[in-house]
């Protein structure tokens, strides 16, 4: 099965206004077709309307986070509804960083991945362990607790319009990426969870990404295995430049 490539990036809190749009007009008109890879740019919130504005007919913009109610009494907060009226397409869930700073937990991670689907916008499910369980060597049991918790509820057809971002903690913005078959073996373990909550035929539609220190000198040897559909990219998605080498590596 071929599932279509995700290179998404994640600019976290950097870039100004200005910075946001020379950006969208720097990759715009270079970004590959959305039937190759789908080229995503996860912004932050208040960049979102003017990103969506402008992004051309093959880049889609998504969110870093949401809230999990429709609406509310919760100051600060920007609700799935909200994203999906100004054209966001995706949004990024439970990020590590957000888990850490921001308690984040297992359980609200689960249901604003329902609440995404439910508002047609593609949830990017972040999961992935810290160092001390890598070292451990109980990887593959916290990252599949993660993702049984986060498909708490949903069925099937919710669960095929979902994408999973395999996140090792220790390689994020550290340099030290995890080597392509350590990444490979987890997102293995990942879909075969997947498969035992659904189907294979479910899991094998279920695009699971890379996140960790992706960069366009490493980028080939990730997207080279069989599991690995893509990558959610900090720091190098943050310069077009850099951003346009990853998409295209996807393409090949
Ligand atoms: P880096 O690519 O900067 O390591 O960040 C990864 C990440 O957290 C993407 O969500």
């Amino acid at each position: 099965m071929k599932r279509r490539p995700i290179i998404a990036g994640n600019w976290k809190m950097y870039k100004t206004k200005d910075d946001a749009l020379a950006f969208i007009y720097a990759v715009n008109v270079k970004v590959p077709e959305k039937e190759l890879v789908e080229s995503v740019i996860c912004a932050p919130a208040i960049f979102l309307r003017d990103l969506v504005k402008r992004e051309g007919e093959e880049l889609r913009i998504g969110a870093q986070t949401m809230h999990e109610l429709d609406e509310g009494a919760y100051t600060g907060e920007i609700s799935a509804c909200m994203l999906k009226s100004y054209g966001v397409e995706y949004v990024v869930i439970g990020h590590s960083e957000r888990r850490a700073y921001y308690n984040e937990t297992d359980e609200s991670v689960n249901k604003k991945v329902i609440q995404a689907v439910k508002n047609d916008i593609t949830p990017i499910l972040c999961v992935g362990e810290s160092l001390d369980i890598r070292e451990a060597g109980t990887t593959d049991q916290i990252v599949k607790d993660q993702v049984v918790k986060a498909y708490l509820n949903m069925n099937a057809e919710q669960a095929l319009k979902t994408v999973v971002a395999y996140e090792p903690i220790w390689a994020i913005g550290t340099g030290k990426t995890a080597t392509p078959e350590q990444a490979n073996d987890t997102i293995k373990a990942i879909r075969n969870v997947l498969t035992e909550l659904y189907s294979a035929e479910i899991s094998e539609q279920i695009r699971i990404l890379y996140g960790g220190s992706v960069k366009p000198n490493n980028v080939d040897e990730l997207l080279a295995q069989s599991d690995i559909d893509g990558a959610l990219v900090g720091g190098a998605s943050l310069d077009p430049e850099s951003f346009l080498a990853l998409v295209n590596a996807a393409v090949k």
